[in-house]
């Protein structure tokens, strides 16, 4: 038999298989998602995410170095309140935790970049992602309330903000708000293919923002969609956001390659908080390899078409790069 295609020629040696790799990971493509609790001293680890913190204040500085160091130069901050109500207020608060949050870092830690996730659920009493009308959110009011939290994150020193709330027309509604303070050129990230998945659960936890009642299915996106996903993505790039989400990563992989095909912005994907829960329970059993299994994860989500990468791993996937692995 004649055999001319031999596919493991290219894969006979390390050397020959660094060449022709067709995904390469770098730092500069991942961002870093933190947890900032007015409520608490030091920092407190979560639960269900072990390896992750909630940081108060005075204990956020000293992160922020850490990861600095460690290349890790985006991170994308959540708020835990001291309050919450009705209407969010915290989440708009020029006090409020996300915005003194980004005061401190701006100033003691500035050679990194901030990003913020702009939405309610952690500040209302009732755990929704806006205002309510009966037992669901309200739409239209909502965007009010968004834009102003976003203004509010820019002005605090915010390099991007990162609406995920899924109500209709937000990034529009961010979009004119930021415009008409003179913030023309601070970017929108929206969380624009956002499914109502069960891999939020430890996230939820942690950041004290499980809905009281109902789930957020009138709102975030059923997960056996995906033509749906690009319709999102295509009116939110029209609306003037400048990457589009996809969240969660793992099991959602199809739509990130779907969506990056249909619009010509950044595709970003999220490997959410159930994701690194579900890798650190099976590595705590030893079960699996979870430095093996981290890298895996995330080369997937380039190799799918991402061109940027959430995750609670950065730290260790920058170390992964590091060694070379
Ligand atoms: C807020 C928000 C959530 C996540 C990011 N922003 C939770 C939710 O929608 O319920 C999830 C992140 C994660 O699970 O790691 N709306
Ligand atoms: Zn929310």
């Amino acid at each position: 038999m004649e055999m001319l295609k031999r596919p493991r020629r290219l894969r006979g040696n390390e050397k020959i298989r660094s060449m022709v790799r067709e995904t390469r990971i770098s730092k500069d493509s991942l961002i870093y998602p933190m947890f900032v609790d007015a409520n608490i001293e030091g920092k407190v680890e979560i639960e269900a995410m072990p390896g992750q913190f909630r940081y108060s204040l005075p204990a956020l500085p000293g992160k922020l170095k850490e990861l600095s160091a460690a290349g890790i130069r985006k991170v994308m901050f959540f708020g835990l309140p001291k309050e919450k109500d009705e209407k969010g207020s915290g989440a708009y608060d020029e006090n409020g935790i996300v915005q003194q949050a980004l005061r401190l870092a701006k100033k003691e830690v500035p050679e990194l970049y901030y990003i913020t996730d702009v939405c309610m659920c952690e500040y209302t009493s009732h755990g929704h992602c806006g205002v309510l009308k009966g037992q669901d959110v309200d739409n239209d009011p909502t965007l009010e309330y968004l834009a102003r939290t976003a203004l509010s994150h820019v002005q605090a020193g915010a390099d991007m903000v990162a609406p995920s709330d899924m109500m209709d027309g937000r990034v529009l509604a961010i979009r004119n708000t930021l415009d008409a303070n003179g913030y023309e050129d601070i970017p929108i990230m929206s969380y624009a293919v956002k499914y109502a998945s069960s891999f939020y659960g430890p996230f939820r936890e942690a950041a004290d923002s499980a809905p009281h009642f109902g789930d957020r299915k009138s709102y975030q996106m059923d997960v056996h969609n995906i033509r749906e996903g690009i319709k999102e993505a295509l009116s939110d790039v029209e609306e003037g956001a400048d990457i589009i989400m996809v969240k969660p990563a793992m099991s959602f992989l199809d739509v990130v390659t779907k969506v990056r095909d249909a619009v010509n912005v950044p595709v970003a994907a999220y490997s959410v908080s159930g994701e690194y829960a579900m890798v650190k329970a099976a590595a705590a059993k030893g079960w699996i390899d979870e430095e093996r299994i981290v890298g895996e994860m995330a080369v997937s989500a380039f190799r799918a078409g991402a061109s940027v990468y959430l995750t609670y791993y950065a730290p260790e996937i920058a170390k992964l790069i590091d060694e070379g692995k």
